[in-house]
């Protein structure tokens, strides 16, 4: 099996990833914890809710530093950012739909019209009703995201050659971080993030969709999709070489013909299908856990926190040190792509949330103690960066294309789309019930996170297979096995026996 990176393999990865990196941008834009509250300040004030708020309560004098209080203006705040997530969660089902649909290439090419679309009600929304037209953008621009994040991850993982599926894979997340130190950056109040460029700030997160459409049209179709979906034989092969170099495919044939039979049996799984499957129950389990582990091990809350530690730790401006997070994510992130093929994605994983582990019981004791002891505002400091960087050697890149790894063709694009939707959900969750955990809680509100954590590492310690350097055969077989041999399990026969007459039908 041909290995080598080819310019049109690099071009396809590159171009699927501007996906990622508007994702990012998306969640940066509004992610950004120090923005928040100046962005409702400029929302409000394209509301015209403050303008008039303030007006009455002070005659007139609203000034720059003045933030609202107006309830209307925060719910519809919270409205535009949650609304992002639950665009996500309704979307990410329809990720088997799409990329079987017209084939991988044309469903993220066809999407990009959400993109775009939501990218103009945000950046025109100063022409109309503002805040209508920003809620919808939102609203539209999660839609996009719930799908790329389920279509980018299948279509690297799909043309990747095995050697490097794991770095190729991690791609889509280095992809989603720089998208979102690009946010961070240029939403800088000299920038855009201000009163006159806040909504060419939100527009622009339609930018990378005209490119991706543009580069798309050059990219080779999926030659899995090509081979085991449609049949297509000698198109499979073309997209094999343009991806691969000129070498001899009948190895990767061979592979894909062995998928192939697989999925025969397998038949084209639906969503409630591999829900019922007890087949497949080891790998959604694993799929679904790494997904919760991703979004419930707080790194979202850090993302809203670490202002406010910032802030106390005494650093003058916080802002800055926000985009250190951004740059340190990015680094770390980075170092997951060089790792991943070679440490494997079990061992950055463990490493990763047992590393979050400790430091989110690091934090706690910083800010417990941080009143009595000085210093310790700066373990907390220190405590915010490891985090980060633990996240983004392994719980972070590696759920998102671990599922199209331990799924074969069947029940792939189902899989995915369940494991979206999951992580979706989670985000909305942290998103919406984080500031009442912390009200709760207080400083030890990361103490939650550190029992999850600890939890999770156990789990995926004790149940989750590597998969570097394995096909995706092998990578069957190896659940296959842990699950014992398919006789004792007279159930999970019958049930292929049906699938299989039921293709076969
Ligand atoms: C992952 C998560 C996302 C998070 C990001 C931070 O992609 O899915 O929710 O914001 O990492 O780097």
């Amino acid at each position: 099996v041909s290995q080598q990176l080819t310019g049109t393999l690099a071009l396809a990865v590159f171009t699927a990833a501007l996906g990622s990196l508007q994702m990012g941008y998306s969640l940066g834009v509004i992610n950004a914890p120090q923005k928040v509250k100046r962005t409702i300040r400029h929302y409000a004030r394209s509301l015209g809710v403050y303008n008039e708020e303030l007006a009455r309560r002070e005659g007139g004098n609203a000034t720059e530093h003045e933030e609202p209080t107006d309830a209307s203006v925060v719910m519809y705040w919270s409205l535009s950012v949650a609304i992002f997530a639950i665009g996500g969660m309704v979307s990410s089902f329809l990720v088997s739909f799409v990329s079987d649909f017209r084939g991988r290439i044309k469903g993220m090419l066809y999407i990009n019209v959400l993109a775009i679309t939501a990218g103009l009600l945000m950046g025109l929304s100063k022409l109309g009703t503002p805040y209508l037209m920003v809620i919808a953008g939102r609203a539209i621009m999660g839609l996009y995201c719930g799908l790329s994040s389920g279509l980018v991850p299948l279509y690297i993982g799909e043309i990747s050659p095995v050697k490097y599926r794991g770095a190729m894979g991690a791609l889509h997340q280095l992809a989603i971080v720089i998208g979102i130190l690009i946010s961070q950056v240029i939403g800088l109040d000299f920038l855009l993030g201000n009163d006159d460029m806040w909504h060419v700030l939100l527009g622009l997160s339609g930018a990378p969709a005209i490119l991706q459409s543009l580069l798309l049209l050059v990219c080779p179709e999926s030659p899995r999709f090509l081979y085991i979906k449609q049949g297509k034989v000698e198109e499979a092969c073309k997209s094999l070489k343009r991806l691969k170099g000129d070498y001899d495919t009948s190895k990767d044939i061979a592979e894909m013909q062995a998928e192939k039979e697989e999925a025969m049996k397998e038949a084209q799984m639906s969503i409630l299908r591999l829900l019922r499957s007890s087949v497949y129950r080891q790998q959604l389990f694993v799929a679904l856990m790494m997904h919760l582990s991703q979004q419930f091990s707080g790194i979202n809350a850090i993302f809203y926190y670490s202002t406010s530690i910032f802030q106390s730790a005494g650093v003058g401006q916080p802002v800055y040190a926000t985009i250190g997070v951004g740059v340190i994510n990015i680094i770390f992130t980075l170092v997951s792509v060089i790792l991943v093929d070679r440490a494997g994605r079990r061992t950055l994983t463990i490493v990763g949330l047992g590393g979050m582990c400790c430091c989110a019981v690091a934090m706690t004791v910083g800010l417990a103690f941080q009143d009595v002891y000085l210093w310790m505002s700066y373990l907390s400091l220190a405590a915010i960066f490891l985090f980060v960087s633990f996240f983004e050697i392994g719980p972070g890149p590696i759920p998102w294309f671990i599922v199209a790894e331990i799924f074969s063709q069947g029940p792939r694009p189902a899989a995915i789309a369940l494991a979206g939707c999951c992580n979706w959900t989670c985000n909305f969750i942290i998103g919406m019930f984080f500031p009442y955990l912390e009200g709760l809680c207080g400083s030890y509100v990361f103490i939650v996170f550190a029992v999850l954590l600890f939890g999770f590492t156990v789990f995926i310690y004790l149940r989750v297979p590597e998969t570097k350097g394995k096909t995706f055969e092998e990578i069957a077989a190896v659940f296959h096995r842990k699950r014992g041999a398919p006789s004792s399990k007279p159930q999970e026969e019958a049930e292929m026996v049906q699938l299989k007459s039921s293709t076969e039908a």
